[in-house]
């Protein structure tokens, strides 16, 4: 496996890859969602790219970016046995060479609802990074978890509607045994509020349920989110590309919670029958 940290490192290191590459983007922190991303990539592509690096651009002034956990060393290892064969490291200025871009991405209306809605600048700066990432590895295929949703919904709209080369494929969340999806937020939950997190697993497997009987899923879920000490931001049920809900078929219930000082988001497909 080989690790690079310059953008003029890595053209040297990806021209010399042949056949189709397949990119994983990460902050780092990885973990077995993480790893989930770079098996399926491993098994669809001939080589295997990963991105480690904390996007200044998508954290707001008063959120995580200091303390997002940099676990670099780990992250190596996690992706030499996943068969990464190139690892792009790069610093802020490798990546922001003239400080904060002053051209970014516009994520249009869909960015501006439940993530974008508390988290305003979000998607543009996740869009923005997204976008110079692709451009400087140029993969085939790129894979991203479903536990940001509206993140993989974004970027394939990205995708389609600037024309990028790339096939977005998207990956279902890793669960632990008792339901709490794989995040790298999790590790900042102290032990009462890593219980009081499970709520939110706990109120979209409610709404699917209910949804299985016919049942409103999303007042359900709601019914079922125990506000403890979980704070809910929004609990809401839409279609599958984030529009309102049909009255029957494929759906998506998303939930986003915050837990102590760290918030949290899940989300499940729904069936709905009429
Ligand atoms: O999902 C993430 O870890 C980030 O939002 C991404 C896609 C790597 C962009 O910084």
């Amino acid at each position: 496996m080989k690790v690079v940290h310059t953008r003029e490192e890595l053209a040297q290191a990806r021209s010399a890859l042949t056949g189709s590459v397949g990119v994983v983007l990460t902050m780092g922190a990885l973990h077995e969602g993480h790893e989930a991303l770079l098996r399926a990539a491993r098994a669809r592509a001939d080589h295997l790219v990963a991105t480690i690096f904390v996007n200044p651009l998508q954290f707001g002034p008063n959120e995580d970016f200091g303390r997002y956990p940099r676990t670099l060393e780990k992250d190596l290892a996690v992706c030499a046995a996943a068969g990464v064969d190139l690892v792009f490291a790069p610093s802020r200025a490798d990546i922001y060479p003239d400080g904060e871009p002053m051209v970014r991405v516009n994520p249009g209306p869909l960015g501006e609802i439940l993530e974008g809605a508390s988290r305003p600048g979000f998607f543009h700066g996740v869009l923005t990074v997204v976008l110079k990432l692709f451009q400087l590895t140029r993969p085939d295929f790129s894979f991203f978890g479903e536990k940001d949703y509206q993140q993989v919904t974004l970027v394939r709209r990205m995708v389609r509607d600037l024309d990028l080369p790339v096939t977005i494929v998207a990956v279902p969340t890793v669960r632990e045994p008792d339901g709490l999806a794989r995040s790298s937020r999790n590790r900042y939950l102290a032990p009462a509020e890593r219980v009081a997190a499970l709520t939110l697993s706990a109120a979209l497997r409610a709404g699917v349920a209910a949804a299985g009987r016919g049942e409103d899923a999303e007042a359900a879920a709601r019914a079922a989110f125990d506000g403890g000490t979980a704070k809910l931001d929004y609990l809401v049920l839409t279609d599958p590309d984030l529009g309102p809900p049909p009255a029957k078929g494929p759906g998506r219930l998303l939930v986003a919670a915050w837990v102590g000082s760290t918030r949290l988001i899940d989300n499940v497909p729904v069936e709905l029958v009429a």
